[in-house]
């Protein structure tokens, strides 16, 4: 069982053979991208002239808000976020009181999922980008879905891919996640095509078997990930009721790293802190996620009072996390319902 909530309450429904099936697909087409029953997965691969040269909006986009490295991070927003002292605000308030991580706002590209969300972005004056729903796309897994969120997931991903095949890399965050430290110096670690937050560290930052968290990673822009993320919107097609980071679990446990060649490291929960495993470290902590965490309502409590703790040590006293109050007590709410 995934620990986490946004992205991990799942069934662990995957049909593995049918799993293990989508991975050997794309493995066989790194191999050889000639092959005739490969045309899915080349469709995807080569547009290079209608997707990539074309300077088009997401180019746009992304040229304004990364820096000049082509990095960026990237958020997504929708209309729940966006409410007065919601999460967004929580949000980028910690990228104000962070150490060192105001200036980070303004490489911040927050993905509009909706209208409401799309237009408070514009007020506040930050780099904002509606993304289209492609009811294509979504028409299958709206039968099975009742959350709206859980529909744009995969819609996520697939933007997420293009933004990888404009050259861009980024970090992605989960808007429940804390700045407190910019986490750039903690991630530069060169030639890692992913480095990916952890709900709970076995202390071996190259072992597969840390269980991922989705809601924090950095990926650069090569041909491994570009192919990584291919595989992963794919496999909505069998997984279209898991949540993404279950996909990508799934992905995982099948060895999808080690057949793309790719070098991914897991994040040590001591920098890259959730409320699943605390950082013992405070004086190390970089972020904060509010995982094993039911309601957006207790994580804004819960998160309010850890940037108040983080306020309050000064940054170099140690101090003991606040508890997680509120958080225990949505899972309790749930059980009883
Ligand atoms: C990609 O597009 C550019 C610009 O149109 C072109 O010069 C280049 O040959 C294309 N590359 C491939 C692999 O198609
Ligand atoms: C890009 O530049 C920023 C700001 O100088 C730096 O913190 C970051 O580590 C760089 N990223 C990469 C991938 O080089
Ligand atoms: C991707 O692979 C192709 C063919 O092997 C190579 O020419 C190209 O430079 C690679 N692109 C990136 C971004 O690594
Ligand atoms: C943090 O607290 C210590 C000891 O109380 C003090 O010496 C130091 O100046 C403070 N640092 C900041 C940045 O306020």
């Amino acid at each position: 069982m995934s620990l986490s909530t946004d992205h991990g309450v799942t069934g662990r429904v995957a049909n593995l053979i049918i799993v293990s099936l989508v991975v050997f697909v794309i493995t066989y087409s790194c191999l050889s991208p000639s092959s005739e029953s490969m045309a899915f997965f080349r469709l995807q691969r080569s547009s290079n002239a209608t997707e990539v040269a074309a300077k088009d909006e997401l180019e746009t986009a992304l040229e304004r808000a990364s820096m000049v490295n082509k990095t960026l991070m990237i958020a997504v927003i929708n209309k729940k976020y966006v409410e007065e002292n919601g999460m967004l605000d929580l949000f980028l308030q910690s990228l104000r009181e962070g150490e060192d991580t105001k200036f980070l706002i303004r490489h911040l590209l927050l993905v509009a999922v909706d209208q409401i969300a799309f237009d408070r972005c514009k007020l506040l004056k930050l780099h904002c980008y509606r993304l289209a729903i492609k009811r294509t796309d979504l028409s299958r897994e709206q039968l099975y879905m009742s959350d709206g969120f859980i529909k744009m997931m995969w819609q996520r991903i697939a933007f997420l891919r293009d933004v990888l095949k404009h050259g861009y890399g980024f970090i992605f965050t989960d808007m429940d996640v804390m700045w407190l430290r910019n986490p750039f110096t903690k991630l530069n670690h060169v030639g890692d095509d992913l480095q990916i937050s952890c709900d709970a560290y076995n202390g071996n930052p190259l072992d597969d078997s840390n269980p991922i968290n989705t809601g924090f990673y950095f990926v650069g822009s090569n041909n491994k990930t570009i192919l990584l993320f291919d595989a992963w919107y794919a496999s909505r097609i069998i997984s279209a009721r898991m949540q993404d980071q279950s996909a990508l679990s799934v992905l995982k446990s099948k060895g999808i790293f080690k057949q793309l060649g790719m070098k991914v490291r897991f994040l040590d929960t001591r920098h890259f802190s959730g409320f699943c495993q605390d950082s013992r470290d405070f004086k190390e902590v970089t972020t904060v996620h509010a995982n094993c965490c039911r309601s957006v309502k207790a994580k804004l409590v819960d998160l309010t009072a850890v940037l108040k703790a983080w306020k309050s040590s000064n940054s170099t006293a140690m101090v003991r996390w606040p508890e997680h109050k509120a958080c225990a007590a949505s899972w309790i709410k749930d059980i009883r319902i």
